[in-house]
């Protein structure tokens, strides 16, 4: 899943959803190629009809790549594998899209299930008369895409407006916005996402955030893990009609403001003010790179 002695971040995890190909296809490529728009209104033919005429059983990846980077640099009537839409859309207009922008876009149209319109598989093979193959393979979202998905979001959100805070009022301030703003904000993603998403820890700040036994046992795992350099995955397991998915959240050197070693790291007014906000709190002399505690989430299966 990671080359090897790297550690992933959430974040560098490709998923059919976080693909930097994907996004880049929406935005410069849906405008006429978009999959939501019927088959009588459209300006041009959906990507998943580019992604049927480019590719056969024998078809590598870089040859795909090449191919779809081949029409794009320089559409012409001669290098078209799609006669019917030239006739009946008009050629593809040059536009000067950026050649690493193309390969991200085909590499994910390759590997993934892009999003097609309903009509489209019946319409090819009718269409062409069986002469045109329908194809749309490649990775689709599983459960444990599912739960990076609420995690990403929720740490993209939470990281954001943390940032945010740190930079706009400083740290002290920051502190208020941690106590008081990152409960609402996971749990208004939890409610969009109707999932259950909690950030727990073995040494948490908030006792409302201890681990449970299950999650301490998990938190034992992924520290072992990361400490010896180690890839690692979540973890998720399937209880009755529940997904619990779990993945650590480590430490870097922002964080050590608030949990790193008080007065070294932790400014003296940081520290009273969290002391004063949190008298139980065990959540400092964390270095960078370790395991500050876990997502915990739960959906429905
Ligand atoms: C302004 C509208 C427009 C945009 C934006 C657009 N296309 Fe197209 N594209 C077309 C039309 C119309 C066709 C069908 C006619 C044709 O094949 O030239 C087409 C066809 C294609 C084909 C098949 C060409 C063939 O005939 O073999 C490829 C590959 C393609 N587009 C890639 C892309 C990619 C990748 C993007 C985004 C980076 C993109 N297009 C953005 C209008 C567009
Ligand atoms: C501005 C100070 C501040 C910074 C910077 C900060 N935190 Fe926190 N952190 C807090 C506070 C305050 C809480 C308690 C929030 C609550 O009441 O739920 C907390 C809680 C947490 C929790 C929930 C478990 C617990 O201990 O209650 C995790 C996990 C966590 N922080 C991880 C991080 C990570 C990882 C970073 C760096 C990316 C970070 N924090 C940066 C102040 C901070």
């Amino acid at each position: 899943m990671s080359q090897s002695g790297v550690t992933p971040e959430l974040d560098k995890i490709t998923t059919a959803v976080n693909h930097p190909g994907k996004k880049l296809m929406e935005s410069k490529c849906y405008a006429c190629h978009n999959p939501s728009t019927g088959h009588e209104g459209r300006i041009a033919p959906p990507m998943v009809a580019v992604k049927s005429h480019y590719m056969n059983d024998e078809t590598t990846k870089e040859e795909f790549i090449a191919g779809v980077w081949n029409f794009v640099q320089k559409p012409s009537k001669e290098s078209s594998k799609m006669r019917g839409a030239v006739k009946r859309f008009g050629l593809m207009p040059y536009q000067p899209f950026p050649q690493e922008e193309i390969e991200l876009i085909a590499d994910y149209m390759y590997d993934y299930k892009i999003d097609e319109p309903a009509w489209f598989k019946e319409h090819i093979e009718e269409e062409s008369k069986g002469k045109m193959q329908y194809r749309n393979d490649g990775k689709t979202e599983d459960k444990a895409d599912i739960g990076l998905r609420y995690a990403l979001q929720t740490k993209q959100e939470l990281g954001k407006n943390l940032m945010g805070t740190i930079q706009k009022k400083g740290t002290l301030e920051a502190i208020s916005f941690c106590n008081k703003k990152a409960y609402p904000i996971t749990d208004s993603m939890a409610v969009v996402q109707n999932a259950r998403i909690r950030r727990v820890s073995d040494k948490p700040r908030n006792p409302a955030n201890q681990a449970s036994q299950k999650e301490l046992s998990i938190i034992t795992h992924f520290k072992k893990v990361i400490a010896s350099d180690e890839d690692y995955e979540p973890v998720t397991e399937i209880v009755d009609d529940k997904v619990n998915f779990y993945y650590p959240i480590t430490t870097n050197a922002m964080c050590l403001q608030c949990h790193g070693t008080p007065t070294i790291d932790i400014e003296p007014a940081v520290l009273s003010s969290i002391k004063n906000l949190y008298p139980t709190d065990k959540a400092v002399g964390y270095n960078v790179n370790e395991v500050r505690g876990i997502w915990s989430i739960s959906y429905e299966n």
